[in-house]
């Protein structure tokens, strides 16, 4: 995969060091929900990013498998399973990145939000144990409905006094690589030279990609502007739609999980400059929780980005993505506090 190159290629000099090492100073990277349609084949990418040593791999169903499966590609990352809620504790000892693709997928005419009653309680179950056993590790959340799942997890740290909102970081990676592809696509652009900012959420009118800010600045037309927004705030029923009830972006989604959990390791190790979008504990709005441009370092999220300047029609949309995350945020809190 080419673009899986570029990305090793920007972890730069480093990491050949690393790998030099056989991988032994590398980083400790664990997945729950590592069998599923996300979680496989991001287990197969995580055991190619040489920044990773140890790679364990957690579900309820089917990780030995998968496991052994994966423990066969030569490179440097030691793989070990672990199935079923007993040996959760084992596989999240020493880790210093979480990666959460656990729960339900949509089928076609659900909301993400329709996931929630089935992925509070097994986002809740396993951030007790994060905070039990790898308190100090970065969290990548991608169970949906994200906009309310981070606040689940936010509220089961705050109720173990573990809670560092540096390190807690919900994925809304894929929004943006979808709105590189779109852009670069209408702009006749190479999309791995397009890079669009996406704000807000992931969900519907809470993904508010700003296309103002794109880069190589683009102009768009009024026509073009609907397109794309409507088409990168639809980009998950897009999926769920084509696949008919077999799931929603899993393939996509592992691929956008890896480029941001690499950013994130890459930030770990010390590496200047590490952008990405995600949704966060933040100031940036009066929401508790938004998602903008962060820069990675060493303790997880070292700066979040003001949102910039926006137009008329990015400020129209940023009110609408507020009213609906503003309850997404509170049913999250409320489900760990009632
Ligand atoms: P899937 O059903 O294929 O896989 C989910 C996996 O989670 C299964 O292997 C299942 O056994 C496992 N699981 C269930 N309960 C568990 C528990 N208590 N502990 C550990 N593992 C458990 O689903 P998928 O397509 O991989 O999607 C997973 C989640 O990711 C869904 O909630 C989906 O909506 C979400 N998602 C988010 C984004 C995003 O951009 N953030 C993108 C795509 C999908
Ligand atoms: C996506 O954006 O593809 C995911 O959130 C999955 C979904 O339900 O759309």
């Amino acid at each position: 995969n080419p673009n899986y190159l570029k990305m090793e290629e920007t972890s730069g000099l480093q990491q050949v060091n690393c790998r030099a090492k056989g991988g032994a100073s590398g980083f400790k990277v664990a997945i729950l929900g590592a069998a599923g349609g996300i979680g496989q084949p991001l287990a197969m990418l995580m055991k190619m990013n040489p920044l990773v040593s140890v790679l364990h791999l957690y579900d309820v169903v089917n990780s030995p498998g998968v496991t052994a499966d994966i423990s066969h590609m030569d490179t440097g990352a030691v793989v070990r399973g672990f199935l079923g809620q007993s040996q959760l504790e084992d596989a999240l000892v020493g880790m210093d990145l979480v990666i959460i693709p656990a729960g339900v997928p949509r089928k076609p005419g659900m909301t993400r939000d329709d996931l929630f009653n089935i992925n509070a309680g097994i986002v809740k179950t396993l951030c007790e144990g994060i905070a039990k056993c790898c308190p100090n590790a970065i969290v990548n959340l991608i169970s949906n409905p994200v906009n309310s799942t981070v606040p689940i997890a936010a509220e089961v740290f705050k109720k173990a006094g573990t809670y560092d909102p540096k390190r807690l970081l919900g994925v809304t990676m894929l929004d943006v690589v979808r709105a590189n592809t779109f852009v670069a696509e209408v702009m006749g652009l190479d999309p791995r030279e397009v890079d669009v900012p996406v704000v807000g959420g992931h969900a519907g009118v809470t993904i508010l990609p700003l296309l103002s800010q794109v880069k190589p600045p683009c102009s768009f037309t009024p026509e073009e502007t609907d397109y794309l927004t409507s088409r990168i705030q639809n980009g998950g029923t897009e999926v769920v739609e084509a696949k008919a009830g077999a799931g929603s972006a899993t393939l996509s989604m592992a691929y956008a999980a890896v480029k941001f959990a690499d950013a994130c390791l890459r930030g770990l190790r010390g590496d200047a400059g590490v952008v990405q979008c995600a949704f966060v504990a933040s100031q940036v709005t009066e929401l508790p929780f938004f998602a903008s441009k962060v820069r990675l370092g060493r303790t997880g999220i070292d700066e979040i980005y003001p949102l910039g300047p926006l137009n008329e029609y990015e400020r129209v949309g940023l009110e609408k993505a507020k009213k609906e995350l503003a309850e997404s945020i509170q049913k999250g809190v409320s489900f760990i506090k009632k």
